[in-house]
């Protein structure tokens, strides 16, 4: 397996790690005007519920994105994850192998790339990707090294499993849908943690930590201890560096909310750039149907102006795509729903 991004000192990209020049970072690094919301009053105030409704339905129709404070988790639940996976990724390599797999249906995996040893297109990641809810049949699969990873790691993903729901009630509510809409899917979908370490890059320029693509979930709540991230605006095709705000988290609309909406809302074009100074850590928890459960649009959301524009799917179609084909080559699951 190709792993130079597992190993200290590497002073230059090598080959198979640089990123087609349209995909890299160098044209747009200014920082973007990306909508922040604050969620105080979401659940509990109606007259701060319909403000905060206008607002994630305009960062939805617009952009598919925002980041959202006072969301209810405390910092410390924030930094106890991020410290948990930081320590994960500071274990020897030999007691990582062990989750080692390039089978994308494995519910826990540590990997270098998407696909080890088939992509031709190497990122400069690398992840543990576990799967979280309900928890009770999964934590016992985690790595419990270090020892207090399934404690910490387990806080964060039963809060953000219960946000994410919270989220998802506005924006369905904001659809006309009502905010209970997809609430038992949620509740009984799955939940997705991918665990992400881009080491320090010598030619961050170079280099990718993520590919541009969209995620294929409802939701996906992104946790990050640095920059990195950049979202793609639609509307104009220009990056937006995604600024830092502490204790924010970073909210993707993901492929299964633009095929409900029937394509009102975006599934956010996104990718990660990396950078020479520091190791960045971000949890993506990615909300979506069970396994077997397909999406399709809103009855509500199709009429005669506005045909049905997508096929129905499930995660594991999705699952059955990605093993198939490399992201690296631009390839995109929603592009083939529609
Ligand atoms: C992802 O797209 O899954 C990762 C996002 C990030 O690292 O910020
Ligand atoms: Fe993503």
């Amino acid at each position: 397996m190709r792993s130079a991004v597992l190993r200290r000192g590497f002073s230059y990209v090598p080959e198979c790690y640089k990123v087609q020049p349209s995909h890299r970072a160098e044209s747009d690094s200014k920082l973007g005007d990306v909508p922040l919301i604050n969620l105080d009053g979401m659940s509990d105030d109606p007259a701060r519920r319909s403000i905060i409704i206008q607002e994630i339905a305009n960062a939805c129709r617009c952009y598919g994105f925002f980041q959202v404070i006072n969301h209810g988790i405390s910092q410390e639940t924030l930094d106890g994850a991020l410290s948990a996976a930081a320590g994960f990724f500071k274990l020897p390599n030999s007691a990582k192998a062990k989750f080692m797999s390039s089978d994308v249906h494995e519910p826990v995996r540590y990997g270098t790339s998407v696909r080890d040893g088939v992509d031709k297109v190497q990122f400069w990641r690398v992840f543990l990707k576990h799967y979280a809810h309900p928890i009770k049949d999964w934590i016992g699969l985690w790595p419990d090294n270090p020892y207090d990873y399934r404690e910490k790691m387990g806080e964060y993903v039963v809060a953000v499993q219960e946000l994410s729901v919270k989220i998802v009630g506005v924006i369905t509510e904001s659809l006309g849908l009502g905010p209970a809409y997809l609430s038992d899917k949620l509740d009984d979908g799955m939940q997705v943690m991918a665990v992400n370490c881009y080491p320090q890059c010598p030619q961050p320029e170079l280099a990718l930590g993520l590919p541009p693509h969209s995620d294929y979930s409802c939701l996906t709540v992104v946790l990050q201890d640095m920059p990195g991230l950049q979202i793609l605006d639609s509307r104009d095709k220009s990056w937006k560096a995604v600024p830092m705000i502490p204790g924010a988290l970073q909210v993707n609309v993901g492929d299964q909310l633009e095929v409900l909406s029937n394509g009102r809302y975006k599934s956010v074009v996104h990718k990660v750039t990396v950078n020479s100074e520091k190791t960045r850590i971000s949890i993506a928890g990615l909300h979506s149907l069970g396994m077997d459960v397909k999406m399709d649009a809103a009855l509500e959301m199709v009429d005669e102006d506005h045909p049905n524009g997508y096929r129905e799917s499930s995660f594991r179609d999705f699952l059955n795509f990605i093993a198939k084909n490399d992201l690296g080559e631009g390839k995109n699951f929603l592009n083939t729903l529609k």
